[in-house]
């Protein structure tokens, strides 16, 4: 009989994403080591410490290639038997130095076993709001029952809101009602009641009481952020994040969709994720913050239009394909309950409106965070993401539209991309004489250069979007790579890191001895087409909304969303992400979507303005405007074919030619009369 074992097995770690082939028996955790992701093992693999927890996904992930089983897993044997013994695991764990990958598998690493955890831009910013929640408490005192008064309890208590408080009709959730009586009781027939937008009753609390709380959540598709906040001061009591779990089943939201599209449990079991990642969050938030969940009673929901139907429990299949249909635009009102959130029991959700099948609760949050509306600067607020959503506007006018840059800008289809987490080249400058690079990586301080010791642990293992985004530039401003992205096939005479393959050039970044894989990291001819393709697809977003607009310059660019924070604005627009702008203007807000769904948290008001946004901002539809494919074409050189950027005068070169790179401003003195 031959033997049909194989020599490789295909494995893929969740949620760093990082995939790849390892030899057939190989050690988990030396397997996830070669692929980049490091585990915690303060027993050097003995099996005693337990820190190397792994779980494996079960199933068919065609995003993968991977049918993954645990049965792929070499059994429980000695060691991890008797740790299990005397250690509590949760059900599905194993301790990857104890095992050995005898088939594909998909693998999730918990955060506590992570050694180097993902780096997600959360803190919630400064900014001044209004503190108007829709959920508020009031202290009543009501009259005590008598023999002579044969009204119920609810009612006697209504008469005296009414009177103390001018609040008729409210209603009282179903849930609560079997605790009114023990609360008037036990409060001598003064309570205190939350209400919502003063409507509902949403708790009955004995005596005077303080304290309800909400939760301001931005779901996106690969990070969710939750901020809890105290609703009576607005201050933000903790802040928690955790990678979106949905993204084992598909890295971007188009795969996403197609996974609930070919798999008949796909949706349900997005939801399920998604819902037990909110749970997850609010439990840690409310711990951190030393309350119960019990006491969370709002929740302010934002979302980009996928995770905002899977959330919902809607099956997300319209929004794969034109006209990109949602099921429903309008801000909803929800009990937490109805979706399975484990909050106070009548606690509710403030979900925000969507735009269009593309631009979601997201954007909305966004602008209400930023404000284009409300000024009269042409503001340009860019979230790049899988699809860049870009807004344009100001108190006359907004426009709005979605832009597919693919994912190139997240480190995914680049060579030696990955996301931004500890190891990830970050920052990147080369010098333009000697073509040496200098470089950063997350996690570590200083500047790498070449030939520096390293401590251990300090390696490289990949490059994030801002890293990649600034290689270019550099490669570009040191002459390494053309305006039209092509290596220069004079640069290898300039340096060793510039070789060719056949046509096609790479640089190399980081040498072996700087990287965890002990292989050089590169940046390719395809990673620089990767993101000259995303680049061009935002930059003709971008133009479109000034076309529509009537505008040719804008005033001011905010960067949001977590990747905008790390990216360098000058390095943004050399690379021509970006319009020309004073560079002065150009700054990054992090994560104003979650900002925006705080806002709506806290003022009430800013839900009608949310909703009204939503309702008037100009949505421009990029995939038939017969513009976008001109503007795209144009916007494929490095920074633009034709388009002028005066702010950047004398910083970008005119040709490269042998190793001499001609600077405009130098060519200008150089061709000025003597
Ligand atoms: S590394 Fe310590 S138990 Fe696996």
């Amino acid at each position: 009989m031959p033997d049909t074992t194989p020599t490789r097995v295909q494995i893929a770690l969740m949620p760093s994403g990082r995939k790849g082939q390892v030899p057939y028996g190989a050690n988990l955790l030396d397997a996830a080591r070669l692929l980049g992701v490091e585990l915690e093992s303060i027993c050097g693999g003995r099996q005693t410490c337990g820190k190397c927890q792994i779980a494996i996904e079960e199933g068919h992930f065609p995003k993968h290639a991977i049918t993954s089983s645990a049965g792929h897993l070499s059994p429980m044997s000695g060691g991890e038997t008797s740790y299990r013994e005397k250690h509590a695991m949760l059900d599905g764990r194993r301790l990857a130095c104890a095992c050995e990958a005898l088939g594909d598998l998909l693998i999730v690493v918990p955060e506590e076993s992570q050694a180097r955890k993902q780096i997600i831009a959360k803190a919630a910013t400064d900014r001044v709001i209004e503190i108007q929640p829709a959920v508020r408490q009031i202290y009543v005192e009501s009259a005590e029952a008598t023999l002579e008064d044969h009204h119920g309890d609810w009612e006697r208590l209504g008469a005296a809101i009414a009177d103390q408080w001018k609040l008729t009709g409210l209603t009282l959730d179903p849930m609560v009602l079997p605790t009114l009586q023990p609360a008037l009781r036990s409060g001598k027939f003064a309570v205190t009641l939350t209400l919502w937008h003063d409507r509902e009753v949403l708790r009955v609390q004995p005596g005077y009481a303080e304290g309800a709380y909400g939760l301001a959540v931005d779901v996106g598709s690969t990070t969710v952020v939750a901020h809890l906040c105290d609703l009576r001061t607005g201050a933000v009591l903790a802040t928690e994040a955790t990678m979106n779990p949905q993204v084992k089943y598909g890295e971007d939201l188009m795969s996403r969709v197609s996974y609930a599209m070919m798999d008949k449990q796909g949706a349900s079991r997005l939801h399920r994720a998604i819902i037990t990642a909110l749970n997850d969050l609010a439990k840690r938030a409310a711990e951190r913050a030393g309350i119960s969940t019990d006491d969370i009673l709002d929740m302010a929901l934002a979302g980009n239009t996928v995770m905002h139907h899977i959330l919902l429990g809607l099956d997300p299949v319209e929004l794969g394909g034109a006209p990109f249909a949602l099921a429903v635009d309008s801000p909803l009102d929800l009990k937490a309950r109805d979706l399975g959130l484990k909050l106070g029991v009548s606690a509710r959700i403030h979900v925000l409106p969507c735009i269009a099948g593309h631009v979601g609760a997201d954007n909305v949050a966004v602008q209400l965070a930023e404000g284009p509306h409300r000024q009269d600067e042409m503001l340009l607020i860019v979230d790049v993401g899988t699809n860049a959503e870009i807004v344009l506007g100001n108190r006359e006018k907004v426009t709005c539209c979605s832009s597919p840059t693919g994912p190139a800008f997240e480190g995914a289809q680049i060579t030696h991309g990955q996301r931004a987490a500890p190891g990830a080249i970050e920052r990147v400058r080369v010098d333009p004489v000697t073509l040496e690079p200098r470089y950063k990586v997350i996690g570590y301080e200083e500047w790498i250069e070449p030939g520096a010791e390293l401590p251990d642990g300090v390696r490289a293992t990949g490059i994030c979007g801002s890293g990649i985004i600034e290689a270019i530039v550099e490669l570009y401003l040191a002459g390494i790579i053309d305006s039209d992205g092509r290596f220069n096939e004079n640069a290898p005479e300039r340096s060793p890191r510039v070789r060719f393959n056949g046509r096609v050039g790479e640089y190399m970044l980081a040498d072996s001895v700087h990287t965890a894989s002990s292989n050089p990291i590169t940046v390719t001819q395809s990673d620089v087409r990767a993101i000259q393709l995303g680049k061009a697809a935002l930059y003709a977003g971008v133009k479109l909304l000034m076309a529509e607009r009537g505008v040719t310059q804008v005033d001011r660019i905010v960067l949001a969303g977590a990747f905008g924070s790390y990216i360098d604005p000058r390095h943004a627009m050399i690379l021509g992400m970006i319009p020309d702008c004073d560079l002065s203007q150009v700054t990054a807000v992090g994560n104003a979507a979650g900002d925006g769904a705080r806002i709506a948290l806290l003022n009430r008001d800013a839900r009608s303005e949310a909703a009204k946004l939503a309702r008037e901002v100009v949505h421009v539809q990029t995939a038939v405007a017969a513009e976008f494919q001109n503007e795209f074409v144009g916007a494929i050189a490095i920074p633009h074919a034709t388009d002028p950027f005066p702010h950047l005068d004398g910083q970008l070169p005119a040709k490269t030619s042998g190793g001499a790179i001609v600077r405009r401003s130098q060519r200008r003195r150089m061709n000025q009369p003597a």
